[in-house]
């Protein structure tokens, strides 16, 4: 039977929730070379091993790009339901794959979206960065460069099964922008990472919206959007629906604000407050954002989703329930989804 969601986040809550979850995220005021750092963090409590994987290879002197690509293989390779191969399917069936990584040194970015049948979607991702002059390869093109960059990849049906599933649902007649059968429950991994010398990595990695229409890309391989690092001031990831966070920037604010002087809590706080002025759904967004700055202080903030992260230095893993944007919003079933 395939393993939901709500069974990860079940059996994993027992994680120890202690008393600096109770204000979400740290005050530490560290630097390069300072005993708190590395940090990791990641988000949903399925992140924990590979956040522990990822400062592992941190605390041994690893930079934070190899982390965060050894630290997101873990989910990848696990029986995850929203990342990698086992991830939830598009409106024709088929598993339609997004990554990025972002390295602070250099400001270098590399990234996928849609992609099928390929095992670690964050490797591709990091190869089109370092082996190539471009930032994002999609679909068909993204797996014959893992093909030929020698990259694990299992056989794909996806062609027949889209082109079925588009003669199907014009025999049906359907309107043309309404997605197949949207299914919102599902969570990206967006992990960031600071190393002992102050230097920032992230990633993200997911199967996205389950039941988006194929082809549909989302935020988290969209540099600025699901993730952004930016070594002169920290790094931010988001989890949710892609499309609320895609027509902001969201966290390339997050970063942004943080910059100004918020604490990455305050920073994560502002960039929904800012998005749910605007947009028609209010603070029913579904978007939830995590943020790391170059001190090592981390926070989060979420609207209308339930949200926790894990964090993770030299005093352990830690699972921390996210400040929530007010009181929820509820949307019809069905409305406004976009
Ligand atoms: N946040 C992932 C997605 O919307 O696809």
């Amino acid at each position: 039977m395939k393993t939901t969601r709500r069974d990860f986040v079940a059996s994993t809550v027992a994680m120890a929730v202690t008393a600096r979850s109770l204000h979400a995220g740290n005050d530490a005021q560290t630097g390069p070379g300072q005993s708190s750092l590395p940090v990791v963090v990641s988000t949903w409590p399925f992140g924990k091993p590979a956040n522990e994987r990822a400062f592992a290879l941190l605390l041994a002197g690893g930079r934070p790009l190899e982390a965060v690509e050894q630290g997101i293989r873990v989910t990848e390779a696990s029986a995850n339901p929203s990342v990698g191969l086992g991830g939830i399917p598009n409106a024709a069936g088929v598993v339609q794959l997004d990554a990025c990584i972002m390295d602070g040194v250099g400001h270098r970015a590399g990234s996928v979206a849609g992609v099928e049948g390929v095992r670690h979607p964050i490797s591709v991702a990091r190869r089109v960065m370092e082996k190539t002059p471009h930032v994002l390869l999609v679909g068909d093109g993204a797996r014959q460069f893992a093909v030929a960059e020698g990259l694990e990849v299992v056989e794909s049906d996806a062609h027949e099964r889209h082109a079925a599933w588009w003669k199907q649902r014009a025999a049906e007649r359907a309107a043309p922008d309404t997605p197949g059968s949207p299914r919102g429950n599902h969570d990206t991994i967006a992990l960031l990472a600071i190393g002992l010398d102050g230097t920032l990595a992230g990633g993200c990695s997911t199967s996205g919206l389950g039941g988006k229409l194929p082809g549909r890309v989302g935020d988290s391989p969209i540099i600025g959007s699901g993730l952004y690092v930016d070594n002169e001031v920290g790094a931010a990831g988001a989890t949710g629906i892609g499309e609320n966070v895609m027509r902001y920037c969201g966290s390339f604010l997050v970063v942004e604000l943080m910059r100004q002087g918020l604490h990455p809590n305050d920073a994560c706080m502002e960039a929904l407050r800012r998005i749910s002025r605007q947009d028609p759904k209010g603070t029913a967004l579904g978007v939830s954002f995590i943020a790391l700055d170059k001190h090592g202080r981390y926070g989060s903030a979420t609207a209308g989703q339930e949200f926790q992260y894990v964090a993770t230095d030299r005093g352990g893993s830690e699972l921390i329930s996210s400040p929530g944007l007010g009181p929820l919003v509820r949307v019809p079933e069905g409305g406004n989804r976009r």
